[in-house]
């Protein structure tokens, strides 16, 4: 299940977010970390089954839109459709209120999570 992200979980949380390419740098990482802290628009969420085994991110960018901006699960529990329980499962949250999208890191998988068969390459 998703849960909101708390500071106790920090650890986990930048390991999960350093699968992130643009996350590889440990300084841009705690910064990145700091702002899910700080600033009240940017909400970090975990994925909790025994363990926690995916995070996702999201930026509140006005009062429209919400951009998913960061997703990474768990080396040894990817393929199984926990990427794709994220998504969908943010998006619940935030469609009501707000059009939720894809920043350019993430909408290659968001726009795959849209899709109902696998093997529909078409865009
Ligand atoms: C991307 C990521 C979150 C997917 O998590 P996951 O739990 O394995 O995803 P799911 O099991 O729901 O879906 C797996 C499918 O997504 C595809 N996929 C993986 N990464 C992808 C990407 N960057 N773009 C598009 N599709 C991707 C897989 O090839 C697989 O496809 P298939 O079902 O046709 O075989 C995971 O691979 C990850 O943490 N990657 C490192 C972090 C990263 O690069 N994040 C940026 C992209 S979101």
């Amino acid at each position: 299940m998703l849960t909101r992200y708390k500071k106790n979980l920090e650890k986990i949380a930048m390991g999960l977010l350093s699968f992130m390419p643009e996350e590889k740098d440990v300084k841009k990482l705690q910064q990145t970390i700091k702002e899910y802290e700080t600033n009240p628009d940017w909400h970090l969420y975990l994925w909790k089954e025994e363990d926690v085994l995916g995070a996702i991110g999201v930026r509140i960018e006005d009062e429209i839109n919400a951009v998913i901006q960061h997703i990474s699960v768990n080396p040894s529990h990817r393929n199984l459709g926990i990427g794709k329980k994220m998504v969908n499962a943010v998006t619940k949250l935030y469609e009501e209120k707000y059009s939720v999208c894809a920043d350019e890191m993430t909408e290659g998988f968001y726009n795959k999570c849209g899709k109902n068969t696998d093997s529909d390459e078409q865009i």
